[in-house]
This record gives C-alpha cells, sequence and structure tokens, in this order.
C-alpha cells in the first residue's frame, strides 16, 4: 500500500509532518506524528482489547483503513457512477483512478469498477459499495443492498459501504438494510461504513447530521460517512464511532482543503472525497495535498501551497525541457 514515492519541490512553509522534500512526502514516509488513538474520533474502537469489536479480522481491516499511525483516513471515492453513471472525471474509471491509487489509504467504489478497472496488483484497501439499485432519474433512497457480504470477501474487501437516507421514503428500509449488514459484516469480520445521503428536503446542517450520524453508530455501523456543516464537532460529538466528511460539489481547490482542515480540526477521522480529487485539474497533486492535511496537519493554506508546488515541472525538468526547445 502507498508504495509509489514522489520528490517534492521545495514546499514554502513547513507543517507538522511534513517530510524533506529529498524523502517521499506523506504518502510514505517521512515525520508522522505519534501514534495516537484519538477518543474523540473513535478510533479508541481498534485499540487492542476494546470490547467494542469483537472480531480480530474485524479491527484488522479497519486499520487498514484509518491508519493507526494517524487515527485519520485518505479515502477515495470513486464510486459515484452507481446512481450517476458515467460522472465527470470518472468516465473511464481505470485512467482515473490508476495514478491516483497510490495515494489512497482506501479506495470506495463498486464492485463492477472494481472489476472492471483496478488491477488486482495495487496494494490498496478496498471499501465496497453495496447499496444500490436506483438511479438519478428515480426516487434515490429506495435503495437496496446489490452485492452480497460473501463477493466482498472474494473480492478481499477491507469494508462495505452503505447509503441511509435518515428522513426520506425509504428510510426505514435503508436503516434496516444497515442493521442486517451489520450482522453480516461482524460474521465475516468487515466493517461497514454507513453513508448519511441527504434527501432533496433536508438540510446539510449540524442538527440533521448528527441525528442520521447517531442512528447510524446505534444500528452497529462501524464508521459513517456525513457532510462537513457548521458546528461540526456536535455531529462527531454526539457519534461514538469514526466520522469521515464527503468532499461535495466540486469546489476551487483551496476551498476544498478549507473544507478539509476544518472537518479534521473539528474531529473528523479523515475524508471520503471524490469530486474535489478526481475532477481537480490536478488531481495527483489534490490528493497528496488532502493527505498534508489529512495526515501531516498542514493548513489549507499550506496545502493549498504544496498543491501548487505540485504542479510545477521539477527544476531539473524544467530547465531539459527548454533546452530541448532551444
Ligand atoms: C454518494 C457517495 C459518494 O461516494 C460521495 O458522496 C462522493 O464523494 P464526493 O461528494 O466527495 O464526490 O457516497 O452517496
Amino acid at each position: 500500500m502507498c508504495s509509489s514515492s514522489v520528490i517534492l519541490p521545495p514546499s514554502p512553509a513547513p507543517f507538522k509532518g511534513q517530510p524533506s522534500e529529498d524523502t517521499a512526502p506523506v504518502l510514505t514516509g517521512g515525520r508522522r506524528r505519534p501514534y495516537k488513538l484519538s477518543e474523540r474520533s473513535g478510533t479508541a474502537l481498534i485499540q487492542e482489547g476494546s470490547n467494542a469489536m469483537s472480531s480480530w479480522g474485524l479491527k484488522n481491516r479497519l486499520a487498514r483503513i484509518i491508519r493507526p499511525a494517524t487515527g485519520r483516513t485518505v479515502m477515495l471515492a470513486v464510486d459515484h457512477g452507481y446512481f450517476l453513471g458515467p460522472t465527470s472525471g470518472l468516465e473511464s474509471p481505470a485512467e482515473t483512478i490508476a495514478p491516483l491509487a497510490p495515494y489512497a489509504d482506501t479506495l470506495m467504489l463498486t464492485r463492477g469498477v472494481l472489476r472492471s478497472s483496478v488491477d488486482p496488483r495495487v496494494d490498496v484497501p478496498i471499501v465496497l459499495r453495496v447499496s444500490g439499485g436506483t438511479s438519478i432519474l428515480s426516487e434515490l433512497s429506495n435503495e437496496g443492498v446489490v452485492t452480497t457480504m460473501e463477493d466482498a470477501v472474494r473480492l478481499n474487501a477491507s469494508g462495505v459501504a452503505l447509503s441511509i437516507y435518515v428522513g426520506s421514503p425509504y428510510e426505514r428500509q435503508t436503516l434496516l438494510s444497515l442493521a442486517a449488514l451489520v450482522d453480516d459484516g461482524e460474521r465475516h469480520g468487515i466493517p461497514v461504513l454507513a453513508v448519511t445521503a441527504v434527501g432533496k428536503d433536508m438540510a446539510r446542517d449540524a442538527r440533521y447530521l448528527a441525528l442520521a450520524c447517531r442512528i447510524a453508530a446505534e444500528l452497529g455501523a462501524h464508521f459513517v460517512k456525513t457532510y462537513y456543516c457548521d458546528n461540526f464537532e456536535h455531529v462527531v460529538r454526539t457519534c461514538p464511532v469514526p466520522v469521515v466528511i464527503a468532499g461535495g460539489k466540486k469546489l476551487p481547490e483551496k476551498e476544498a482543503l478549507e473544507l478539509a482542515a476544518s472537518a479534521v480540526r473539528d474531529g473528523a477521522s479523515g475524508v471520503d472525497m471524490g469530486r474535489n480529487i478526481f475532477q481537480s485539474v490536478n488531481p495527483v497533486a489534490m490528493i497528496q495535498a488532502v493527505r498534508a492535511v489529512v495526515h501531516g496537519d498542514a493548513t489549507a493554506a499550506q496545502a493549498y501551497e504544496l498543491f501548487k508546488s505540485l504542479q510545477r515541472p521539477a527544476p531539473r525538468k524544467a530547465r531539459a525541457k527548454a533546452r530541448a526547445k532551444r
């Protein structure tokens, strides 16, 4: 996992955990924060000796997703096609995923894209989207489970993900599906990520998101994905399992990095980000900047500088290019 190494150009301002420029960046090494399990982010759940999760396999898989070194994760969400079809930037999933996979702690995707578009030799944990059955043209909350736990095991998934639609027409159906999936996941040692999908009529505020996250945790979800909002600390404080945030619709890179930085500052265990990475003008630079925030505690400004510097050609290459032009 994360075996690629990239030489970074000099970064304008050092940030905590930032590696020196001649070592692999945030991705493979450099100085990391000391091992610290944050009770606030719920990562204490994976501590040895905790009774909260009985299965060693389940804890081990969760530790592959949420990195013990930082208690955080950079999940790359590329599952959008399961109801949106060929989303912009994901028209050819293989082309999008290949350069980004070395920088992702986890890929979140469907079994169809996993089988068709990801090299099985790649060493990256998979969180398999197992809910679906609807499209953007229908009532989205009417989802069911479309991939069995046996298939998830066959695909060597480290986790499975299902959306819940609290307050939507099929709320009950999706919550019962979550409870059943947790039973199945516990049986197989596979952690379950509940995704709090927000219906058209719902406000993405702390009151609603805390309700949805807490219900997901009460039903047994091992970690939860939701949206960042004002008073996000309340969402995290009232959810006893780790919370990661979705990126949402594409923002300018600086704003997306501010979103990620605010979320981890307020207790998120990381991001499960899609469009703000793969729709970026430079997805590979962007995912590294997001990693700097999540695993290196970089500020948004520092991460944005990193993003910009990664876009510039390395000085030696630039010189060679200029020479070739003469
Ligand atoms: C949809 C999902 C998607 O994976 C997620 O929302 C996509 O991430 P982003 O919003 O960052 O593009 O779970 O329900």
